[in-house]
């Protein structure tokens, strides 16, 4: 079929259905909901068979739904209506939830369901159930939802028929006070509730030192106690406040200000001098509370955690990491597994802390040096061989980072943005140069950065980017990994591997050597950061502030190209 997608940004899940939906051989085009008029061009040149509108968040007019039959993914089960459908069934406490495919009419959200998908709720932030559940089930949603409509005789539920056995029904917007932290009161279960209800977006706003901002990414503690609300200490940039039970770890804010369009940063960053003199507490020996860093030792293998915030490393986090490599390789194992966040595996650069920077271009040096020294370290390692598992999904420099690995695989469903272009045409680093030909060969390469399109982990695998994809199901997930990490680290075959891995590398090595590929990466990324063209800091700053476009990227809108 001819698929129009019709959307608000061209995020996360219709990132994953774009990749979908083109392996199972229809052909898309993107259109960005930015104005009636344009909607309705996008489909007189495409001439849809149907219209999907994975992210929208406003009515599809009428000119189309009336002409072109138009399916809209709703993160909600069937009956459930309005802008807020996750927030409320987080707030609410749902044990399921789900997702519906329906016809856009009249009413919003009140269309003909073609298909629904319920799954169980997970105590974790809307945007984690938003990447995780919710983009499963939509996927088998719409998948089902197209079969049906291509089958021509399948007839969509009415809403009306349903009523009896659904509860879901309208809920409005939700607003600050829904949310509203009243720390002298809320246990920390309350407060972890809300704050997930708004995470990543709007996140809940509270006055800290007096004045607001938007809390988000919080994490328990255990260790500490405070008077309710009182800023406790800090730690690798985040923030921990004393709760009527606890603690609670805040370690991202957005300043809110009225009419600036202002970003998420690290919380030190974001309370600079305000938070002086609030002590710096160590990560305790045991105990719950928050770290960003860890590593777990079983059977001759260390796992290497780093699930940091929307998956942006900055220049301390890298240094962090490299320094815990470095221990984890000094540990009795034979492998390290590096296991990035459930969520995100890495996106690169801390966009966020090189925006809040005194000299963003200094810090975007100073960061990508770090993540380079990462690499050199991964790639350079003799006494261990490494695997990288893409559980979540990467972007830009977070998956050269991955290739850096011995092995890489990726969950089936993951989404990779290979390429840095889209960030101002900024050339990239973490050795790309010399990863990249290796895995795709030179003429792969253009397939990979030039197209600036999402791959699906198959379409990675199939070009050789990665080595292999793992099953959907989270559950056996985390088992597939252990066995194929124990696997790899069985003595003989890590002998092996170990010795055909130094001789390629010296093979590599006296070919072009690896400071050769950083130093002329550098070169490229120092034009980017400090030359006479601005588009890098322009497009950083776009992005962080979410500035709107005002029309759709020609690679994603084909029919206007
Ligand atoms: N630094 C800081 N924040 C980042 C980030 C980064 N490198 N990459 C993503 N984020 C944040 C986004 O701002 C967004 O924040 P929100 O929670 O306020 O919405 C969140 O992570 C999710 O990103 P989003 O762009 O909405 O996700 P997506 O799935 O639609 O797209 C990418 C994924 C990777 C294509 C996109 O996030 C991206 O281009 N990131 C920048 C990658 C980059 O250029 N890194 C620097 C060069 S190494």
């Amino acid at each position: 079929m001819r698929i129009l997608f019709l959307t608000h940004a061209f995020n996360s899940l219709t990132q994953r259905l774009f990749v979908e939906l083109t392996r199972a051989g229809h052909q898309i085009s993107i259109e960005f909901d930015i104005n009636d008029a344009v909607s309705i061009e996008a489909a007189e040149l495409f001439q849809p068979d149907l219209i999907l509108a994975p992210y929208l968040r406003r009515r599809i007019p009428d000119a189309l739904w009336r002409r072109i039959p138009c399916f809209v993914v709703h993160p909600g089960i069937p009956g459930d209506r309005g802008p807020s459908a996750l927030d409320w069934a987080i707030l609410r406490g749902e044990a399921s939830w789900g997702v519906t495919v329906l016809q856009a009419d009249e009413e919003m959200d009140a269309g003909d369901i073609w298909a629904s998908v319920a799954f169980p709720m997970r105590a974790a932030t809307k945007s984690s159930l938003y990447r995780r559940e919710v983009t499963e089930a939509a996927v088998e949603a719409v998948l089902l939802a197209l079969s049906r409509f291509a089958s021509g005789t399948y007839n969509p539920a009415p809403l009306d028929s349903l009523r009896a056995e659904t509860p879901g029904q309208w809920n409005p917007l939700t607003k600050q006070s829904d949310r509203a932290i009243d720390w002298s009161r809320d246990d920390s279960a309350t407060i972890f509730r809300k704050m997930r209800a708004a995470d990543g977006f709007p996140g809940v706003f509270d006055t800290l030192r007096g004045e607001i901002f938007a809390l988000f990414d919080a994490h328990p503690d255990e260790t500490l106690r405070g008077r309710p609300g009182e800023i406790l200490g800090q730690r690798h940039g985040a923030i921990c406040r004393a709760t009527v039970d606890g603690a609670v770890w805040i370690t991202h804010l957005k300043p809110i200000v009225e009419g600036e369009r202002t970003f998420k940063q690290p919380a030190a960053a974001a309370l600079g001098e305000r938070i002086a003199g609030i002590p710096e507490i160590p990560e305790p020996e045991a105990g719950v509370t928050w770290r960003d860093i860890w590593c777990e030792q079983r059977d001759g293998v260390a796992y290497l955690h780093f699930p940091f915030y929307n998956g942006a490393m900055s220049t301390d986090q890298a240094a962090r990491l490299e320094a815990a490599y470095r221990q984890a390789c000094q540990t009795d194992t034979r492998l390290i597994v590096l296991m990035g966040g459930a969520d995100f595996w890495s996106n690169g650069m801390h966009l966020g802390a090189i925006e809040a920077a005194d000299s963003p271009a200094e810090e975007s040096w100073r960061n990508i040096n770090a993540i380079d020294d990462l690499c050199h370290a991964i790639l350079t390692t003799e006494s261990h061989l490494t695997f990288a598992v893409m559980r979540g999904n990467a972007g830009a420099g977070g998956v050269f980072l991955a290739l850096a690995a011995d092995r890489v695989v990726a969950a089936q469903g993951t989404v990779l943005n290979p390429h840095y272009k889209n960030m101002g045409n900024l050339y990239g680093s973490e050795y790309w140069t010399y990863l990249l030909p290796k895995r795709v060969g030179g003429e792969g390469i253009d397939r990979v950065m030039g197209r600036r399109l999402p791959l699906g982990a198959p379409e990675a695998r199939d070009l050789g980017l990665i080595d292999d994809c793992l099953g959907t199901d989270r559950s056996t997930l985390d088992r597939e990994i252990r066995q194929l990490a124990e696997a790899m680290a069985q003595p003989a075959e890590w002998k092996r591997r170990l010795r055909e891995k130094a001789r390629s590398r010296q093979v590599d090595e006296d070919i072009k050597s690896l400071s050769s590929h950083r130093s002329e990466e550098l070169a490229r990324m120092r034009l980017n950061f400090f030359g006479f063209d601005p588009s890098y800091h322009i497009a950083r700053s776009n992005f962080m502030r979410k500035i709107p476009i005002s029309r759709t990227p020609l690679h994603l809108a084909h029919h206007r190209s």
